[in-house]
């Protein structure tokens, strides 16, 4: 736990209030109001947490007005062009990166834990066709509760880390099977002899009938965009997982809840959003015309890949996938696609207009995602069900920093109670 390196002087009526105050390593500081309740008798308002720090952690920091990200210290531009996605999930689990032979160990667990229980591979066929990526992985997610009893003991350390290494690993299986059966394609097995990123690109595009080539390019690429959406602080989703852990609930649970969130179209669902709002722009021509509607109070519409809670410059991510937008489409020879031109005016229009100039509206990471996504030949649909692969170490490397303090306690947030006072029942005849 931190040490205390202040005092905030809080009065309430003819109460004066010390509550302790904490500074981190980076970012603000912080007051602890733990006993405001106790001491004070009122609790403290915060609707969507815009000032409000759930926990203490030590794996990622964000300064959104330098627009910069950090994993366990590292920042994210030098990870995504030096590092791979597995080494930073190495990175984010045990808090340093890896010497060589670790790094070997750990690629070779994670290998070995690719495949997926084979009676799991009925549970798929209970859904439609048509069924969203999304929810089918939440619900392969949450059935491997049934399926890997030996790892849902949370007070067991190497359970813990069984756990882990599982849904690292087999994540990427379960969601190329969910594309896979969403378009009447067969099952594809993970290949042990191919690096994690080639081995989902394998999954998802080899069909039995021909041998697949994995593009070295596009897996690096793939392998990049798994590293930019690998953890974000207490985003949504990750505080869902830390609030599902809280109960104790076993790890896949506490995943699948973590998924379940990430597919609201403010969150990780955006990028499937902004490919689809790109399209219907159609033309930079009509840029004019949807800017107007996000600036409209009485039009509901925003722009998708726009703005965020935290960034109030550029996201880093963004600008790391931007270059890599450029890379992908041009090696795949549409350097000319008509959404990446509709992207890049958009985006040069947007940010010189002053509504987004003065809200602080800059492309987040998941503006240029689903450019790159659809030129590899994912359908949109696919793009969430990838962040959620991505993000699983994130999630899962939340999980295990609040299950390791041994002062968490069960999340059970209070209210600003509006309704009716007491009341006395009436039987209907009176009413
Ligand atoms: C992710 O938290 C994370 O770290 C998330 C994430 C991660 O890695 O986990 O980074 C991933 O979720 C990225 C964000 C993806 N979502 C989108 O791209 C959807 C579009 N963006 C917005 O819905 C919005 O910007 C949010 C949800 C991202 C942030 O919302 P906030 O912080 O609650 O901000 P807000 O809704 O209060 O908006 C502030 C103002 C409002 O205007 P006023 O009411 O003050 O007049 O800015 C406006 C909003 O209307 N605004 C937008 C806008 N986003 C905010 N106007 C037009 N288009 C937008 N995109």
């Amino acid at each position: 736990m931190a040490e205390q390196t202040g005092t905030a002087k809080l009065t309430i009526g003819d109460k004066e209030l010390d509550l302790p105050m904490y500074s981190p390593t980076l970012g603000p500081d912080v007051i602890d109001i733990t006993k405001l309740y106790a001491q004070g008798g009122v609790f403290t308002y915060d609707p969507g947490y815009t000032s409000t720090a759930s926990c203490d952690s030590t794996i990622t920091f964000i300064d959104g007005n330098k627009g910069e990200l950090l994993h366990r210290g590292y920042p994210i531009d030098q990870l995504a062009m030096k590092s791979h996605y597995l080494e930073v999930c190495y990175l984010l689990l045990y808090g340093n990166l890896p010497l060589a032979a670790e790094l070997e160990e750990f690629e070779r667990t994670i290998t070995r834990h690719t495949m997926i229980h084979e009676q799991m591979h009925m549970f798929f066929r209970g859904f439609r066709r048509d069924a969203h990526p999304m929810a089918t992985m939440v619900g392969v997610v949450g059935a491997m509760s049934a399926f890997y009893h030996d790892s849902t003991d949370i007070s067991d350390p190497r359970q813990r880390e069984v756990a882990s290494h599982r849904l690292i690993a087999k994540m990427p299986t379960i969601a190329a099977m969910a594309y896979k059966y969403s378009i009447g394609q067969p099952f594809i097995y993970p290949k042990n002899s191919l690096d994690y990123a080639s081995n989902f690109l394998h999954m998802c595009f080899s069909v039995p009938a021909e041998d697949y080539e994995v593009n070295p390019i596009l897996a690096r690429a793939m392998d990049r965009i798994f590293t930019l959406h690998a953890d974000h602080e207490q985003n949504a989703s990750t505080s869902t997982v830390r609030l599902a852990s809280s109960s104790g609930a076993n790890p896949f649970a506490c995943i699948a809840a973590g998924i379940a969130c990430l597919w609201g179209p403010a969150h990780g669902g955006a990028n499937q959003a902004c490919l689809e709002m790109l399209k219907e722009i159609g033309s930079v021509d009509r840029i004019p015309e949807f800017l107007a509607r996000a600036k409209d109070k009485n039009d509901p519409f925003r722009l998708m890949g726009f703005g965020h809670r935290v960034y109030k410059n550029t996201d880093p991510r963004a600008t790391v996938l931007k270059q890599s937008a450029d890379e992908v489409l041009e090696l795949l020879g549409v350097e000319d696609n008509p959404l990446l031109q509709v992207a890049k005016e958009l985006e040069q229009t947007a940010l010189n207009d002053p509504y987004f100039i003065d809200k602080k509206l800059f492309p987040n990471v998941d503006f240029y995602s689903g450019i790159i996504l659809e030129a590899m030949g994912f359908p949109t649909s696919m793009f969430t069900p990838i962040f959620a692969l991505s993000r699983t170490v994130g999630w899962i490397s939340q999980w295990k920093e609040q299950l390791s303090d041994p002062a968490h306690k069960i999340g059970r947030p209070r209210q600003l109670y509006m309704g009716e006072a007491q009341r006395d029942y009436t039987d209907v005849e009176e009413r």
